[in-house]
């Protein structure tokens, strides 16, 4: 196994965080790193955590985390947590609608030091909306309200609670409503991914949707949807008003995003194969780590390392998965891009 490489630690875990940007919220910058199941667990989260200071990202959740039946333990929580320790702020996401379920998982966050508890009203699979989370909220705006009430119960005042919905289920023309939805109940920051449920996770997105969601609330607004380089982080700042810019694929396509360091093919393989080393770290197999690296490779832009889409392919197609960390490994080797 290789030696991991050494992502240049910006601010030791020691140091003092930087003071929050907003009073009331404990993100130190405008940039969050999104939730995204299956991706944002610690094994991926803490690679992109290490890599920034904490005046270049701002905050990071968790996945999402079911409340199905009754509070989510204190080692649940734990697990999706991890062990590492950073300047930045982690924050849990839950989704459920069992109100007493929400309220205790809360709670239990708190207790184990959980600085913010996201609300996930925008999952568009069937097994969300049949329990009637995630993006069902959309259509339900009173169960919405009174699942962020349920949360900001359990926060007792100790941390606050955000609130992420998509900006609609099959049309935007509720935006407003949903957005008042989610501050009614008592939430002290809404994330819009301003794509609605029906739109999936399409090419095409609407800004002007996050701009009216800023407009319709007091609570600050953190703008999602499509923020792929970074560029577009000040951008949908200016262009919606937005006070915060969460970022989910483009941070799988480039981890250093949020500070928009250029890095060569070599460090950006380097984050792959250290994945890759901390998956296997973690009981995955070759299979099971190459496929979580092919996840990441289907968006990889990160130092060139992936010319164009035919070599992207020929990543992609890569059938043996041994074959494929060994090709990456190799390009550790190389000191300039390459990889065909
Ligand atoms: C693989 C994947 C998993 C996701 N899981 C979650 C999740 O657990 N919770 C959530 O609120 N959104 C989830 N999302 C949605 C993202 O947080 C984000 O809203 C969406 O990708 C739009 O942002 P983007 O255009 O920057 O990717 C997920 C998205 C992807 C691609």
């Amino acid at each position: 196994m290789n030696a991991p490489v050494q992502a240049p630690a910006p601010v030791a875990a020691t140091d003092a965080p930087p003071a929050p940007v907003l009073p009331g919220l404990p993100f130190t910058a405008r940039w969050l790193l999104a939730p995204m199941e299956g991706v944002t667990a610690p094994s991926f989260r803490d690679l992109v955590l290490a890599r920034h200071a904490p005046t270049d990202l701002g905050g990071a959740f968790t996945e999402f985390v079911r409340v199905i039946q009754g509070p989510v333990a204190h080692k649940e929580l734990h697990k999706h947590l991890g062990t590492a320790r950073f300047p930045i702020p982690v924050g849990v996401q839950l989704m459920g609608r069992d109100l007493e379920g929400v309220e205790g998982s809360v709670r239990n966050a708190v207790d184990i030091g959980v600085p913010v508890v996201d609300l996930n009203f925008g999952c568009p699979a069937r097994g969300a909306l049949k329990g009637c989370a995630g993006a069902a909220a959309l259509k339900d705006p009173t169960g919405m309200v009174e699942t962020v009430e349920a949360a900001v119960r359990g926060a007792e005042g100790r941390v606050p609670v955000t609130a992420k919905i998509r900006a609609g289920f099959d049309h935007a023309h509720d935006v407003e409503a949903l957005a008042r939805a989610a501050e009614d109940g008592g939430a002290a920051l809404l994330t819009i991914h301003c794509r609605t449920r029906r739109e999936g996770y399409c090419d095409e997105v609407d800004w002007t949707r996050i701009e009216r969601a800023v407009n319709a609330v007091s609570i600050p607004v953190a703008g999602n949807g499509s923020a792929i380089v970074h560029a577009d982080l000040e951008r949908m700042r200016r262009e919606t008003g937005c006070a915060f810019v969460m970022v989910g694929r483009g941070a799988l396509a480039d981890p250093w995003m949020f500070s928009g360091r250029e890095v060569d093919a070599q460090e950006a393989a380097g984050f792959l194969v250290e994945y890759a080393d901390v998956l296997a770290s973690l009981g995955a197999n070759v299979k099971g780590a190459a496929g979580r690296v092919k996840q990441l490779l289907n968006y990889w832009t990160a130092g060139g390392m992936i010319a164009d889409e035919e070599q992207r392919g020929t990543w992609l197609r890569e059938k043996d998965p041994a074959a494929l960390l060994a090709r990456l490994r190799g390009l550790l080797d190389e000191s300039g891009a390459g990889g065909r």
